[in-house]
């Protein structure tokens, strides 16, 4: 009979990742990993989702939103640092979990991570069909709406969306690349990350002089309920309307804990990884801030509703900031670029943690049959490329977007949980960086996420329980009896 509990040594596993990645040179200092960081943080996040939460949820407060959102991460964060200088290997919190909390907790954070990676590039790719039909409207032409919505959405004139073909496609190039071996080269990053820092900054300068105070006030919408264009009732305003936005806009933080897979990398990993986590938070956390408060104040929660529900920066740009049609282009081009690169790290991501769930025996081995002349496990990549164009194409990025909030919001709440029980459990293992004031940070990090899953309501509840379910029919029927740490006894 399998061992549900039983670990991965960390021996083992350190040995392993030495051959695995044979000559990795230990190359990147903390300014790599920030660079790193907010290369895949910042996307579509900031720039479709705080719409999304300021005509749903809270309106201008949806600043207040994201300061919650970046707390919940920076104490997630905090104990994600603490595995990530414990066991400096590739793999994110599955493979520490594996090491500390043993198999079914490590499949629990598997199967949950596919909402964070698979949906997460799900969602990116439905908000680049958006701008992508902005760019196309400068040259006067345009996708037409049935074939860049889903079957659940329709326009105000009444139009049903049929499939979203510029997502599947965008999908489809990133998905050759990754076929093809391409790993964003740290100078095609350092540009990627210099472009969108500079538009975030040129936006939050030049959007200053626009905001008309009439669109702050009230700041803090009164508590009421909204129901949305596909009939879904969201708690709008007061606390309750701010915490469902901080849940909406933490996807804008996701991707952090994408620093603690190049571990390996890092020449200093004990000391250099929780800087580059944190400090790329930070400095996220402040852009956001400063850009919500402008988007809010420039465009009416109103104007999210309706006209200005996509695209919305654009649209902010194109109509109310006289004058800077150049900033609207440069930021739609953009925005375009930068979001292919999150869809990129996010379909890597997907790709590297089944590839290590596969050669752990829990999910097929087809996940880790590598290509003979590109050394990427391209089956893989084939297979999620399927699955996500599923999402992307057949799915409003309302939901898809809310499951990969909740999904991950629940993966920190269990690295959370896991730093705790390490303490207790092995409190002699060798860590470079320690979690401050245990158990007061992990106790605040599993409540501050929670409160933001109690913030996304009970429909997206109801998709993590039946996504969870759905991965516990998969580990008792299938993985316990394919896992090679238990076939071993
Ligand atoms: N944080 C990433 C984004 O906002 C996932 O696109």
């Amino acid at each position: 009979m399998s061992n549900l509990f039983k670990t991965k040594s960390v021996d083992k596993l350190l040995s392993e990742s030495s051959v695995e990645k044979n000559g990795l040179k230990r190359t990147l200092g903390r300014w790599n990993l920030i660079s790193l960081g907010i290369g895949a943080i910042i996307g579509a996040g900031l720039f479709v989702r705080t719409a999304a939460a300021a005509a749903n949820n809270a309106g201008p407060s949806v600043t207040i939103g994201f300061i919650i959102a970046g707390i919940g991460c920076a104490l997630a964060g905090l104990c994600y640092a603490e595995f990530a200088s414990m066991i400096p290997v590739s793999g994110s919190a599955y493979t520490y979990s594996y090491a500390t909390m043993g198999e079914m907790v490590a499949w629990i954070i598997g199967w949950d991570l596919v909402l964070e990676y698979a949906l997460g590039a799900a969602t990116v790719s439905i908000a680049w069909s958006e701008y992508l039909n902005k760019l196309l409207g400068y040259f006067d032409t345009n996708i037409p709406y049935q074939w860049c919505h889903s079957p659940f959405e329709s326009s105000v004139s009444g139009i049903h969306g049929i499939m979203n073909i510029p997502a599947l496609f965008i999908l489809l190039l990133l998905t050759f690349l990754l076929i093809r071996g391409a790993r964003e080269s740290a100078l095609v990053n350092s540009i990627i990350v210099i472009t969108k820092v500079s538009i975030v900054i040129l936006f939050i300068i030049f959007g200053w002089s626009f905001i008309n105070q009439a669109n702050h006030t009230p700041y803090i919408p009164e508590a009421t309920k909204f129901v949305d264009a596909q009939g879904v009732s969201h708690n709008f305003g007061g606390i309750l309307g701010i915490l469902g936005a901080a849940g909406v806009v933490f996807f804008a933080f996701i991707g952090f804990d994408a620093v603690s897979t190049a571990a390996q990398e890092t020449k200093n990993p004990k000391k250099d990884m929780p800087m580059g986590i944190l400090g790329s938070l930070v400095i996220c956390t402040v852009l956001y801030v400063l850009f919500s408060y402008v988007l809010t104040g420039v465009a009416s929660t109103e104007d999210f509703r309706t006209a200005g529900k996509e695209a919305s920066v654009t649209y902010a740009i194109q109509t109310y900031m006289t004058g800077f049609g150049w900033l609207g282009k440069l930021v739609t081009v953009a925005i375009l670029a930068g979001f292919s690169s999150v869809i990129l790290v996010m379909l890597y991501g997907q790709s590297r943690v089944f590839y290590s769930m596969s050669r752990d025996g829990l999910v097929p081995k087809i996940f880790s049959d590598i290509h003979p002349k590109y050394s990427t496990p391209y089956k893989s990549n084939i297979l999620f490329f399927l699955f996500v164009g599923l999402f992307a194409c057949f799915v409003p990025q309302d939901i898809v977007g809310d499951m990969t909030s909740i999904g991950t919001l629940f993966a920190f709440m269990l690295v959370s949980a896991g730093v705790w029980i390490m303490r207790v459990k092995n409190p002699g293992l060798k860590r470079g960086f320690k979690t401050p004031l245990v158990p007061l940070v992990p106790i605040l990090g599993i409540l501050v996420c929670g409160a933001m899953i109690f913030g996304l309501g009970w429909a997206n509840w109801t998709r993590l329980f039946i996504w969870m379910a759905i991965g516990f029919v998969i580990y008792f029927s299938y993985s316990r009896f394919h896992s090679k740490i238990n076939s071993k006894d």
